[in-house]
């Protein structure tokens, strides 16, 4: 996919990560070791996407409008200790064979609905809006992904 738009990429991200997860769910009850393969996946993938948010993509928000710690990033960033703590507590039990992770799942699924709605209607626009090409070009680079170029 070519873009060179934060809210398709990281919204394509998004949409990614949802199709491991939902394949983590469909197989837990029936092939717990590829549902922990699945799930390792997820979180690895989630957790790369988090770190760009945090590292790369919101500091560019934060610096030109001056909101860092209040304004849409820093909920953001609570946002993510609270979506890490549910991918660490369900890692945990699928770690000990456990698969009674139902209530870890559905506060994820909640939190997470919550927060990529938030990311993709309101915050990747506004740092499109906000950013020169150049600037996303940049963005991207430091992700480590080539710009405008196919993943
Ligand atoms: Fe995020
Ligand atoms: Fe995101």
């Amino acid at each position: 996919m070519k873009t060179d738009s934060i809210a398709v990429y990281f919204q394509d991200d998004h949409t990614r990560l949802e199709a491991i997860y939902h394949e983590f769910q469909a197989v837990k009850h029936t092939d717990p070791a590829r549902a922990a393969a699945c799930f390792a996946e997820f979180k690895a993938g989630l957790e790369r996407h988090i770190v760009w948010e945090e590292e790369i993509l919101f500091p560019g928000f934060e610096s030109r409008t001056g909101m860092r710690d209040a304004g849409p990033t820093a909920v953001m960033r609570m946002e993510h200790a609270r979506i890490k703590q549910f991918l660490h507590d369900i890692a945990q039990k699928l770690a000990q064979h456990d698969v009674a992770t139902d209530a870890e799942e559905a506060g994820l699924q909640q939190t997470l609905a919550d927060h990529n709605w938030k990311e993709e209607q309101i915050l990747y626009p506004a740092i499109d809006d906000m950013l020169p090409p150049a600037d996303r070009h940049g963005v991207f680079a430091r992700m480590g992904v080539a710009t405008g170029a196919a993943r």
